[in-house]
């Protein structure tokens, strides 16, 4: 990988690009960086239980000691305060909040999230809480999890519990955190907590992940003067992998059976007729009933962007494609096709086709080897580039007439990466999981520079 030129400190081609207002910022998730698993009346996530299943994860790790953020919450706000951070994202660990996943609060676990909004208000940090980053109570799977349609009233009384004790400092609301990816890795592909690998029941998931936002955003909008409610949804750029006619169709097929599938129904628009078409033709409706779900009224679209996806056509079959990265594409750790062209594209195209009132980057960011070196310093020029490059599209979109009102790195803290375990880095922070020590990379002064020039 050749090292990119090293970066101006406030890199010209950002200066002033941006409103004063405009909300630069952190995202996270609980199971990824909390740890404290079994403290204070915690109860299982699936995760706890799929992060035990052999094979699963990449280095056989789990979420149970993480970040230590449970703990270490007070000194990360202030290296977040540090850096000049305006809004953070966070989500609640829904099994600390209602461990058999209904029933009676557990307030201990109340009690940290209240701990955390303080310490971010206190910062001058606006909290963003995001309701469900995929770590389910293990005692609702138990019971049908996402594929039993109970879930809309469960997540709505969960976000009823989390409105009522919450809702006087936090104004900033999200349902879901990539209910596609939930849904499709988690019931089809069997790749995510729960491990299922069955479509009618990703697509029953996604049915009543639809339904489940719309209650909680009524239940939040019901307890929270001035809430704000939003959602946040993974659309990479989707191009097909060639010029053959097989690869459009593809890309054009899995973007309907992907995206619009979610943001369709998101917009009032209910279920697109070329993802029925699609699904249907694979199988995916065997068995399911669907109506389209309510639209639920969003206050914002949150938008995570990553990578190209590029869709090669091994038949002619629906869902018969490979999607990644083309040959000799530029690539993060992750393997994925570093596009920030593609950023721009998506926000335009996102505005022209759904025109959400506000539209935030809730996620971008990169995974690179890092190394902290002799002098202390980790040298991530590469996140520094890949950041830079991103925001740049980020500022075109602006210029475009997007109402983009926000970026959110992720992520603050390396964490815990899913079925990767700790072997990826995404954060601006180094974290060294032995000692929990954290050391803020090269592109953490970046950013903090950035948004002191803004
Ligand atoms: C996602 C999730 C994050 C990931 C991040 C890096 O988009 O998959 O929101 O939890 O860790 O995107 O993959």
């Amino acid at each position: 990988m050749t090292t990119p030129p090293p970066l101006d400190p406030h890199p010209a081609a950002l200066a002033g690009r941006f409103p004063t207002d405009f909300s630069w910022g952190f995202a996270a998730s609980a199971y990824q960086i909390e740890g404290a698993v079994t403290e204070d009346g915690r109860g299982v996530s699936i995760w706890d239980t799929f992060a035990r299943r052999p094979g699963a994860i990449a280095d056989g790790s789990t979420g149970d000691i993480a970040c230590d953020h449970y703990h270490r919450y007070a000194d990360d706000v202030r290296l977040m305060a540090q850096l000049g951070a305006r809004a953070y994202r966070f989500s609640v660990s829904w099994p600390r909040i209602l461990p058999g996943g209904t029933g009676t609060p557990n307030q201990p676990g109340l009690d940290f999230y209240g701990r955390l909004v303080d310490a971010l208000l206190e910062a001058g940090i606006r909290p963003m809480l995001n309701l469900f980053h995929w770590d389910l109570p293990q005692a609702l799977q138990d019971r049908g999890g996402f594929a039993d349609p109970q879930v809309v009233g469960w997540f709505s009384d969960y976000a009823a519990v989390l409105a009522s004790s919450l809702g006087d400092r936090v104004k900033d609301w999200m349902t879901f955190n990539e209910p596609a990816v939930f849904a499709y890795l988690g019931h089809a592909d069997g790749e995510h907590a729960p491990g299922v690998r069955d479509w009618p029941t990703a697509i029953r998931v996604a049915d009543h992940a639809l339904r489940a936002h719309a209650a909680a955003g009524t239940a939040i909008r019901a307890r929270v003067d001035g809430a704000r409610v939003g959602i946040a949804f993974d659309v990479n750029q989707v191009a097909p992998a060639t010029g053959s006619e097989l690869d459009r169709l593809g890309a054009e097929h899995w973007s309907a059976a992907r995206d619009a599938w979610f943001l369709d129904p998101l917009f009032g628009r209910g279920y697109p007729a070329l993802g029925l078409e699609v699904h249907r033709a694979a199988g995916h409706l065997d068995g399911v009933e669907l109506d389209d779900p309510p639209a639920g009224q969003l206050d914002y679209l949150g938008l995570n962007y990553y990578r190209r996806d590029s869709v090669h056509a091994l038949s002619d079959r629906p869902f018969d494609w490979r999607i990644g990265a083309v040959a000799g594409s530029e690539q993060t750790q992750m393997d994925w096709h570093v596009a920030p062209d593609g950023l721009r594209d998506t926000l335009v195209d996102l505005h022209r086709t759904y025109a959400p009132p506000e539209l935030i980057v809730t996620e971008n960011g990169a995974a690179y080897p890092d190394t902290i070196e002799a002098d202390g310093r980790v040298r991530d020029t590469h996140r520094q580039h890949y950041l830079e490059r991103h925001l740049e599209a980020v500022a075109d979109a602006l210029e475009a007439g997007v109402p983009v009102t926000g970026y959110h790195v992720w992520s603050l803290l390396d964490n815990y990466e899913w079925s990767l375990g700790y072997t990826r880095r995404f954060g601006l922070v180094h974290v060294d999981f032995d000692s929990q020590r954290r050391t803020p990379k090269d592109s953490a002064r970046w950013y903090q520079r950035l948004i002191a020039r803004e």
